[in-house]
Formats: structure tokens, C-alpha cells, sequence
């Protein structure tokens, strides 16, 4: 959902009934578009009723007050001139007292979230990446609760939902089953950012940026959060620390080499000073999993039409979903061709497995170095693996590693170090890789 330029706006109804005695929050509070000094907050109540946040720095003293106006049962609240890289604690709340019907003062909880570091300078950044996640089966519980045990302490500061986030349409309902009743805690904490996929897409559309997906996100479109503007939340870019983070739309809008998204990622790409670009969208640049790159249109379009771009722009990461696997590339350039064509003398920078203890970590130079090579990684079993009894074929030339497996991502980065962790739903680390800038 877009944001207005004027203060955020509730769901507007012309009558205000009375508050009712009590409300009972049906989604979130989640959070969307964070920046070192803003973040919206979003909730849905069973109710009609006002939309204000309290929020200060410590639990015991919420004294700051947001607002939308009007009164709604779907809350968009902004707070802003928060201070960079601070926790905040906060609630949620129907008006701005709080009181029912009858006046007495309604207990809260209060939770907590931390801005984003100031932009630019490096900070230690944790990322859960969860591709396809959505089945809302065994499989999907047991991939965030292995990933949950492994962080412990070190919970993520953001979270990238790669696309089919929520089975199997991506309506309202969908949303509310495979997302909202599955990572509560999460979302109450950890801002989270999306890109579109094809079951999403059932639902929504990118041109008219209508639908529920469309509906229950807020994203950047006026470069809010850094990058340049896109105009649309179907692509977009935002910034945290020392990274730049590209989403694209690779399954709804159009994926010509000079259309508006392939226009705006170039500008984008040239206008970012940050030490890492990581980019993600739906459909594969390179698969051999439950979807093939050599056949599928869009995995064709998007490697063929923005995968040069991408190289070209110096991005070093590349994560995506739809294929319900995990594989995980060498580091690599300018192949843009079927799996037959993949040639390690001409496509790999650097051969290897990329981990200190093995081969060696990846090395690339400081600074936007095109076509210096990218890991190109392919998770979309947060939610699902690929079938056992007529298992994928997994046996793309790019990929150092491909497994069969459920499981998420965690990406950590540390200035100029980046590190990623494949944790399948038994929680055993199964694939990692680092990459050093010099
Ligand atoms: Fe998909």
C-alpha cells in the first residue's frame, strides 16, 4: 500500500461509533519501510477504532504518541525523527488514552524494535531470508523454528520475504494463515520486506499495484528508505547500514531490457555508494530445482535482460526463490545462457566453496567494481522441498552446491565481510560461504 504524502491515513469511515469495551488485534503490529529515522507500524483490529502508536525509549515510559487520522479497523501509523539505531519500545492503541467505552484505562503490551543504524557506515546486520515460505504446513513451522533456535540472541534486523509468501493465491486470508499466525513475534520486531511471486500475483497486480499484497505492505516508492525512486512497490531499493538492497518484480511487470524497471535499476545501481548491493526477487537467474532456467520464461527474461544490469551495477549477491530447493553458485560473471553453455573458465571469478576453513573466502575489491563476480543463491524451501519421490535434478552447472532440502538463509555482514548460512528444518547449518572485500 502506497503511502500518502499527507500523514498516514486509517481506513476512513464517515460514522464514529462509540469504542467498543474491547478490541482484539487480529494481525500484527508489523512493521514496514524502516529507515535510521522512520518506520511505519501496521495492525489490523476487529473493531473499528482510532489508529495511535505510543513509543519511547524505555517500556516504562511510552511518551511519544503517532497518529493516523480517521478511524478503521486496518492501522498505518508512521513515527518519525526516530533516532538511528535505537531500541524503542512500543504499543498499539485504538485512542490516544486508550480507554474503553467506559473510560477505564485498557492494558497494553509493549513491544520493542530497533531503528536502523545511520546510512553508511558499517554495522553488524543480520538478515533471515525465507523463500516460498508460505505452504502453512509442518514444514514451514519446522524451518522457522530451527532457524529461531539457531539465531538464540542474534535475531535478525530485517527479514526478506523472496515471494510466494503465502499459498496458495496470496489473498487476504492466505496472508493471515502462512505469514501473520506464523511469524508474530517476528513481525512485531523485525521490520519485513518483500518481493512478489507468481502466487502472490494470482491476487495482485503490479500495474494498477492492486490486490492484497499490495494492500498489506508498504514499501518504499519516493526512495524513502534510500536508493533512487521507483515510483511503484513493485520494485523498489532501501539501504540499511553499508548495504543496498534491490528488490525486483520478476514475475508482474514487465522485464523488457528497456522498460521502466530495467531504466530504474540502472539509475539506482549507479547512484549507490554503499559497500554491498544485494538484490532479490522471485524467479531465478540460474535453477535446475522444481523450475528449470533453461525454459522458463521469466527465469530466461531475468537473466538474459537484468542479470547483465545487475553485474554491471557490481551487485554481489543474488537471492531468490520459486525453485524449491536451495543451490548456491561459485562466484561468478557475465553467464547469461543455458546450464550447457556455463563455461568455469570464462564465468568463474573464483572456484571454490568460498569458506575460510576450505578453499578460501571469496575475494573482491572494494568499492562498485563491475562485473566483479556474484553468489548467486536460490532458496525457496522455507516453506517446502521438491519432491522426494521424483526428486529435481539439481544439476545446474553454476551451483558449487544444491540440496533438495527445506530450510532459510541467514546473511550476516560485518563491514566488509559478508557470511551466509543455509539452515535446513532440522536446524543442521548445510551449506556457507564468505565473501571479503579488500
Ligand atoms: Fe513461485
Amino acid at each position: 500500500m502506497r503511502l500518502p504524502c499527507l500523514p498516514l491515513l486509517a481506513t476512513l469511515v464517515l460514522a464514529a461509533p462509540a469504542l467498543p469495551a474491547a478490541t482484539t488485534v487480529l494481525r500484527g503490529p508489523y512493521l514496514q519501510t524502516a529507515t535510521p529515522t522512520s518506520l511505519v507500524v501496521r495492525w489490523r483490529t476487529d473493531t473499528t477504532e482510532g489508529s495511535f502508536v505510543r513509543y519511547g525509549l524505555t517500556a516504562d515510559a511510552l511518551n511519544q504518541t503517532a497518529k493516523a487520522f480517521g478511524i478503521g479497523t486496518e492501522h498505518i501509523v508512521q513515527l518519525s525523527e526516530l533516532l538511528p539505531g535505537r531500541r524503542y519500545f512500543y504499543s498499539v492503541m485504538g485512542s490516544a488514552e486508550n480507554k474503553d467505552g467506559d473510560g477505564k484505562i485498557l492494558r497494553v503490551p509493549v513491544y520493542a524494535f530497533t531503528t536502523p543504524p545511520p546510512t553508511g557506515p558499517a554495522s553488524p546486520t543480520r538478515v533471515w531470508v525465507l523463500g516460498d515460505p508460505g505452504t502453512k504446513g509442518a514444514t514451514q513451522l519446522a524451518v522457522r523454528d530451527a532457524y529461531t533456535k539457531f539465531a538464540g540472541d542474534r535475531t535478525a534486523d530485517l527479514c526478506l520475504l523472496l515471494g510466494d509468501n503465502a499459498y496458495p493465491d496470496g489473498t487476504d486470508a492466505d496472508y493471515q494463515k502462512a505469514i501473520f499466525e506464523v511469524y508474530p513475534e517476528m513481525l512485531r520486531t523485525t521490520p519485513l520486506w518483500s518481493t512478489l511471486g507468481n502466487h502472490d500475483g494470482h491476487s495482485a497486480n503490479s500495474i494498477t499495484q492492486s490486490g492484497p499484497y499490495y494492500d498489506i505492505f508498504t514499501f518504499p516508492t519516493r526512495a524513502q528508505a534510500g536508493g533512487v525512486a521507483s515510483g511503484t512497490e513493485a520494485y523498489y531499493s532501501f539501504d540499511y547500514a553499508n548495504i543496498h538492497f534491490v528488490c525486483l518484480d520478476s514475475h508482474d511487470t514487465p522485464r523488457t531490457p528497456d522498460g521502466a524497471m530495467a531504466q530504474w535499476l540502472k539509475a539506482d545501481l549507479a547512484a549507490t555508494t554503499r559497500d554491498w548491493i544485494v538484490a532479490f526477487f522471485h524467479h531465478p537467474t540460474y535453477t535446475k530445482g522444481t523450475h528449470d532456467s533453461d525454459r522458463e520464461g521469466r527465469l530466461v527474461d531475468m537473466r538474459q535482460n537484468f542479470l547483465p544490469i545487475l553485474e554491471a551495477g557490481g551487485v554481489d549477491l543474488i537471492l531468490t526463490g520459486h525453485s524449491h530447493v536451495y543451490e548456491r553458485s561459485y562466484l561468478l560473471d557475465g553467464h547469461y545462457g543455458k546450464s550447457e553453455s556455463f563455461n568455469a573458465t570464462l564465468h568463474v571469478k573464483q572456484p571454490g566453496n568460498g569458506r575460510a576453513g576450505g578453499d578460501g573466502v571469496y575475494r573482491k575489491p572494494r568499492g562498485r567494481a563491475p562485473h566483479a563476480g556474484e553468489i548467486s543463491v536460490v532458496t525457496g524451501s522455507a516453506g517446502s522441498a521438491g519432491s522426494k519421490s521424483k526428486p529435481p535434478t539439481l544439476d545446474h552447472r553454476a551451483m558449487w552446491i544444491s540440496l533438495n532440502e527445506p530450510g532459510s538463509v541467514v546473511l550476516d555482514l560485518d563491514g566488509l565481510r559478508l557470511d551466509l548460512t543455509f539452515i535446513n528444518e532440522k536446524g543442521e547449518k548445510r551449506d556457507s560461504f564468505t565473501i571479503e572485500k579488500n
